[in-house]
């Protein structure tokens, strides 16, 4: 594996491949990797000659300093596991490399998608993903990027920027690799103590059971039930749940509606937030 820490020798390579006509396939990621980034990798490895993977913790998306300073970095762990994968190009650079202006964030119109969920509560977080997205996109320049499920609102915000700035490149989406308890895998989960790690599959529980109920009961009451579920566990915090149409991510009204939806949802752990979201209707 190659492993590049600086712009220009990353953008040299590319261009020398890109002559030899190899299509790039991408997978952006903040490191600490799991069986969740290696699904991404391997799919990738299948899609593409040459699979280039970005380790960079970008500061521009977290709104909460602490949560910046405590998020788990394991660089040599992840450079085995991604020599495993026989991934070809790992880009790792620092934050001067990224942002030589200081840490600022671009703003992209989103066209309300970063209003709702995860952008209401965490302000700034997806002009901050968007601009580091962007960034190393066109230092990258791949064919397709991979992205998770897991992070869904994420997906359709990418979705959407890659259609709006007209490039050229295939967001491909990924379904969301779990624990045998259901826990969706996150870099996050690292920082667990194990006696909240066995509390955390009443999240994707939850879910599970608002799945099995949509359609026979309305939206509020669906809601209601998960909050519950949430309220159960002393320990848990609910930032919040809401039933969204999975293209437009606008709130749904009535759970017998045709379109597709997903569930969403956000908790505090003790003091580490998790994210998850199911599909409610196949
Ligand atoms: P990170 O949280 O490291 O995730 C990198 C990619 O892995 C994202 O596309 C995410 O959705 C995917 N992923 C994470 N957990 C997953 C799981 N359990 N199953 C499947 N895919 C999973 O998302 C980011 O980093 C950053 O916001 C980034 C896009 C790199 C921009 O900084």
């Amino acid at each position: 594996m190659l492993l590049y820490k600086d712009v220009e020798s990353l953008k040299k390579c590319i261009s020398e491949l890109k002559e030899q006509n190899c299509t790039i396939g991408f997978v952006p990621t903040m490191g600490a990797l799991h069986q969740g980034h290696v699904s991404l990798v391997q799919r990738a490895k299948k899609e593409a000659d040459i699979v280039v993977v970005s380790i960079f913790v970008n500061p521009t998306q977290f709104n909460n300093p602490e949560d910046l300073k405590n998020y788990p970095i394991t660089l040599q762990e992840d450079i085995n596991l991604l020599e495993n994968e026989n991934c070809d190009i790992l880009f790792c650079p620092e934050t001067s490399e990224m942002y030589p202006n200081g840490n600022i964030s671009k703003k992209y119109p989103l066209n309300g998608l970063d209003n709702r969920l995860e952008g209401e509560k965490r302000p700034g977080h997806f002009d901050g993903v968007c601009t580091i997205v962007h960034h190393l996109f066109d230092i990258v320049s791949p064919n397709k990027a991979y992205f998770g499920e897991k992070d869904f609102q994420q997906l359709a915000i990418i979705k959407h920027l890659v259609k709006s700035l007209s490039l050229n490149i295939e967001i491909l989406s990924c379904p969301t690799v779990r624990d045998v308890d259901g826990l969706a895998k996150s870099s996050r989960n690292k920082l667990l103590p194990s006696s909240h790690r066995q509390l955390a599959p009443l999240i994707y529980n939850s879910l599970v059971k608002a799945k099995h109920l949509f359609g026979t009961k309305d939206i509020a009451e669906l809601k209601e039930m998960v909050k519950n579920e949430i309220k159960t566990c002393k320990e848990m915090a609910l930032d919040y749940v809401e039933i969204v149409n999975s293209e437009s991510l606008i709130p749904l009204e009535h759970s017998q509606s045709q379109e597709k939806a997903h569930i969403l949802i956000a908790v505090y752990l003790g003091n580490v937030r998790l994210i998850d979201n199911l599909l409610l209707n196949d």
